[in-house]
This record gives C-alpha cells, sequence and structure tokens, in this order.
C-alpha cells in the first residue's frame, strides 16, 4: 500500500505545537469516526464495578472525566493526578462546573498515595501509572480494602497481557476480569487509522515524527499490516481487574 505523505504531513500539522496532553485530549476534536471500534469505551466496562456505598480511588485521574460521568454512581471518589497544571486543575473545574459535591481532585504520585491502609473499596487506573510496575501496584494495593476491586487498563502487546495477569496473581489478587480490544481491523481508509495513531504517539512518545520521516510511517505500516494485509494496530488495550484477597 502506498502511503500519500502530504496527507500524513497534513494531519501531523494538526497537532505541531501542542503539548502531549493537548494532543491527546484534541484527539476527540479531530473527528475520530472510527476511534470507538478501535478503543471500546473503557467506562463501560468499569460502570458495572461501582456501587452506591463504594469509595473510590482513580490513580492517575488525568482531567477526572471518568470519575466526574460516574459520580452519581458511588459514595465518593478521589481522583489522584500527578500533573496540577495540565490535568487537576481542569478536573476541578469541570467538577465544580457541573456543582458536583462528592468529588475531590488533588495532586500527589502514585508511588506515595496519601491515603491510609484500606481507605479505599475501588482502586482503578486507566492508562496510568498502574500498569507494568510493581511498586505502584503495592501502593494501590495497600489503600484498597481486602476483598477490594482494583482495575487496570494498560496497553501492550500479547507478552504484555501475560506479564500483567501474572503480575495480578503475585500480588494475591484473585483475577475477575481481563478483556483485550481486538487486534485485527479492517478499515477502508488506511489514513484514519494512522491519524489515530499519529496523534497517540505523540502523546505516548512525547516527540512528533518528522513528517519527512518516510522510514518512521514505513515501519508504522509494516507494524500495522498482517500476513493477510489487514490493517491491524500494533497495541493492544488490555483491561484486568482483581479483588484483594482477603
Ligand atoms: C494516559 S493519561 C490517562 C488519564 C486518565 N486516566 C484518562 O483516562 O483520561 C495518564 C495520566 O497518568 C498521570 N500519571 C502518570 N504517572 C503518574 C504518577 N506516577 N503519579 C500520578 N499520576 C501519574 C499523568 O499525569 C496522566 O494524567
Amino acid at each position: 500500500m502506498a502511503i500519500d505523505f502530504d496527507k500524513v504531513a497534513s494531519i501531523i500539522r494538526q497537532f505541531q505545537g501542542l503539548g502531549p496532553h493537548e494532543a491527546y485530549y484534541l484527539k476527540d476534536l479531530a473527528q475520530y469516526e472510527l476511534t470507538g471500534p478501535l478503543v471500546p469505551d473503557t467506562e463501560e466496562i468499569l460502570r458495572p464495578a461501582f456501587s452506591h456505598s463504594n469509595n473510590v480511588l482513580d490513580i492517575g485521574c488525568g482531567r477526572g472525566k471518568t470519575l466526574i460521568d460516574n459520580a452519581h454512581l458511588f459514595a465518593h471518589g478521589v481522583g489522584l493526578d500527578e500533573s496540577e497544571d495540565h490535568m487537576i486543575a481542569y478536573a476541578i473545574r469541570a467538577r465544580d462546573e457541573k456543582a458536583i459535591t462528592n468529588l475531590d481532585f488533588q495532586v500527589g504520585k502514585a508511588l506515595n498515595l496519601p491515603f491510609e491502609d484500606n481507605s479505599f473499596d475501588m482502586v482503578f487506573s486507566e492508562r496510568g501509572p498502574l500498569g507494568y510496575y510493581d511498586d505502584t501496584l503495592e501502593e494501590a494495593l495497600r489503600v484498597l480494602q481486602p476483598e477490594g476491586l482494583i482495575f487496570v487498563e494498560t496497553l501492550g502487546g500479547l507478552d504484555a497481557l501475560q506479564a500483567e495477569q501474572a503480575r495480578f496473581e503475585a500480588h494475591n489478587i484473585s483475577l475477575q476480569t481481563l478483556v483485550v480490544s481486538r487486534n485485527s481491523l479492517l478499515f477502508k481508509d488506511f489514513y484514519e487509522l494512522l491519524k489515530y495513531q499519529c496523534s497517540g504517539w505523540i502523546y505516548m512518545s512525547e516527540a512528533l515524527p518528522s513528517p519527512t520521516d518516510r522510514d518512521f510511517f514505513e515501519d508504522l505500516l509494516a507494524q500495522s499490516t498482517d500476513d493477510r494485509g489487514n490493517i491491524c494496530i500494533p497495541y493492544r488495550t488490555i483491561w484486568i481487574a482483581g479483588s484483594l484477597k482477603a
């Protein structure tokens, strides 16, 4: 498949000059008709787990969208993020605009949570600092009640899936859910996929590829095509949830 580099350059130009956080959050404004099938809505998976009696913690809450959208479903929520200017300030503003009173947002680090042991019935993190790292997972488990629910969304290949599962089990968590997004998707318009991946990479790598870096895009195409010529995404979204054993 030939790549139209002019089109690639025009996609990248939309995001140039934006910081990584803006690039990520502006992706919704860039008409991502295909984002739905590519990345199912994590809130749909999380929502049934909320309960009216629960205290919940979102680690790496970003701008707090999940807590704000679902605040009516739990007793009290706390969103923690290390970024004040890019994340927590926005979350507080959005919460106050909606006059939501059962949410606190605060600046903090996942490795050193400012909470007592066993403070929460549910702890979750959507593409935040809990994926891959034992130390942040252990800190999250410290503040989770025995038999509380932990939910982690992370990105990775199949090896990441096995590693996350093993990590959960090694930490005395009984696995409840393990969902993996489809990785093989056929698109009539490859450039829609490229548009998605450009913004994702801007966010993840915090570095813009040059629109003239043809090797970069040739590699992307090679990684994104399976042996039958179907377009695939190189990363899968992994949702893993479990209960801390008493
Ligand atoms: C990919 S964003 C996801 C944000 C949000 N969960 C969402 O779904 O929109 C990851 C977030 O984790 C935060 N983060 C990364 N490392 C962190 C750490 N060690 N402690 C606290 N927050 C962290 C970042 O500031 C960022 O807001």
